[in-house]
């Protein structure tokens, strides 16, 4: 069994109603940390861990997607007719090949498994990853980067992991763990939105490295909670089949798809820039002195 993961499925259906009344015409994905869309963060996450085939699961109104893939020559003729090559190089580094990037429709909002379901004829018989852009994790190596290697030793499924506050629990997919090897988790069961008793504090943050067997899991899976057929349900059925690993990757994540966690990535991501940080720190220093006056 090959373990070169090749393909992944980047979940971008959501209507985005937390972002309202903005993700009326702007698709959330294409809301900007900085000056990129939330999308290419996880372009170039995909692309540092070796991907070369990008599925996009989307819904009516995400066109502002599609274009944002496509080349633009209007523009790219006027950057070269002023000679703005540092911009020309900046669009450059978000091209896409032709036939690298796949686009299906979910046609009904059933849930997370059922959006990577809708993808199953484009992934065949090999593993693949899949990539909530909502969750953006800025780490000195790329989380899936460092999830593809882990998956070198394993093979088998495998989750990305972080422990939350225990109240924050009915939010996720929670971990029941079994063993525990330094990164690497080895779960014996894995629960999505526990409403009480949740196995652990572990939760299922958005990176997944899956063997096909999911996709014939999704085939059959049961309507689980919040009334959508859920990945998680998939995925714990091969616990013990091809197993089931949790990875508890470095690195610091941001949840940008609630208000407060855009914000917060939006200040961290403005901080690591060169250009902006000093700036910016001023700025938030002063913040805090008004705020310790007021
Ligand atoms: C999804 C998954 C959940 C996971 C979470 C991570 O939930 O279903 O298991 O913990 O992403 O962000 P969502 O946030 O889409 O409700």
């Amino acid at each position: 069994m090959t373990r070169t993961v090749t393909k992944a499925i980047f979940p971008v259906a959501g209507l985005g109603t937390r972002f309202l009344p903005a993700t009326k015409s702007v698709p959330k994905e294409i809301m900007t940390l900085v000056d990129r869309p939330l999308v290419q963060y996880a372009i170039d996450e995909a692309r540092a861990a070796g991907i070369k085939e990008f599925i996009f699961v989307t819904s009516r109104g995400k066109g502002a997607l599609e274009d944002y893939f496509d080349t633009a020559p209007q523009l790219e003729e006027e950057l070269r007719r002023k000679n703005k090559t540092d911009l020309l190089k900046v669009l450059n580094e978000t091209a896409m090949e032709s036939g690298q990037i796949a686009y299906i429709r979910q046609h009904r909002a059933l849930g997370l498994g059922h959006a990577v379901w809708c993808a199953r004829r484009l992934i065949g018989d090999e593993p693949f990853a899949v990539i909530l852009p909502d969750d953006v994790i800025a780490a000195e190596k790329p989380c899936l980067q460092q999830m593809v290697e882990a998956y070198q030793e394993t093979g088998g499924n495998m989750v990305a992991a972080m422990q939350v506050p225990w109240d924050m629990t009915p939010s996720y997919g929670i971990l029941d763990v079994d063993q525990v090897n330094g990164k690497m988790v080895k779960i014996q069961d894995m629960v999505e939105k526990p409403a009480e008793n949740p196995p652990s504090n572990l939760a299922v943050i958005g990176r997944y490295i899956l063997t096909p067997k999911i996709l014939s899991a999704l085939d059959s899976v049961q309507i689980g909670a919040g009334g959508e057929y859920q990945l998680t349900d998939a995925i714990a059925q091969q616990i013990n089949g091809e197993g089931v690993h949790g990875y508890v990757f470095d690195g610091k994540r941001f949840d940008c798809g609630t208000k407060s966690g855009f914000l917060q990535a939006t200040v961290a991501f403005g901080l690591a820039r060169d250009e902006l940080h000093d700036d910016l720190d001023f700025f938030l220093r002063g913040l805090y002195v008004d705020s310790d006056m007021g």
